[in-house]
């Protein structure tokens, strides 16, 4: 177990890595934290599309769902590499044993949400491949929950239940809950 001073360090140089279902509010919720610890936002796909130079739907249509995780794998990499980074993770970033791995070496947050909210919240989601062609996507989303819940807890510091909140609540929650949250700025 890591001292005080440990602690305080990994979060005023680490990384945090939000994990959890589309339409969990990871987008919305790392900027917000972001700004509050001073740290750079970071959202994964959009790290991805640029790289490869499409949309995500794009990329899984033309490219396939293993390109798209591979580029994945790297972006979350490279995004960590500097550290004081708050990363909205797409939600399969944890089907990789590998990147799990990586995220236990992170401060990683898991945004917790039910199937019927997320659904609320992801509507029609034209962009979400694994959405595509579902006939309800509640059940779909809790099918993927199902298979990923167990994921997000097994690299997950921290989980929020994130509904019923709105972004600044879930934001002010988690810096009681984070590492050190006391004083990011104190030396
Ligand atoms: C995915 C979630 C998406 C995106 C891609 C795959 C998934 O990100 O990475 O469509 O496997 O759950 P969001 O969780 O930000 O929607």
């Amino acid at each position: 177990m890591a001292n005080n001073r440990q602690r305080h360090d990994a979060i005023t140089t680490g990384n945090i890595c939000l994990v959890g279902l589309m339409g969990s509010g990871k987008s919305t919720v790392g900027p917000l934290l972001a700004d509050k610890l001073d740290f750079t936002s970071v959202d994964l796909d959009a790290h991805i599309s640029s790289s490869l130079k499409r949309s995500i739907r794009e990329i899984f249509e033309e490219q396939g769902e293993e390109r798209f995780r591979a580029e994945e794998s790297r972006q979350l990499r490279l995004a960590c590499a500097n550290g004081k980074q708050v990363i909205a993770c797409g939600g399969g970033v944890v089907l990789s044993p590998e990147n799990r791995g990586f995220l236990r070496r992170q401060t990683t947050v898991y945004l917790k949400v039910s199937p019927e909210v997320l659904a609320q919240r992801v509507g029609a989601a034209k962009d979400r491949p694994l959405l595509a062609g579902a006939a309800s996507p509640v059940q779909r989303l809790a099918t993927l929950l199902k298979e990923r819940e167990p994921l997000y807890l097994d690299c997950a510091r921290i989980t929020v239940l994130a509904e019923g909140k709105g972004p600044h609540v879930i934001v002010d929650d988690l810096l009681t809950r984070l590492p050190a949250h006391e004083s990011p700025e104190t030396p």
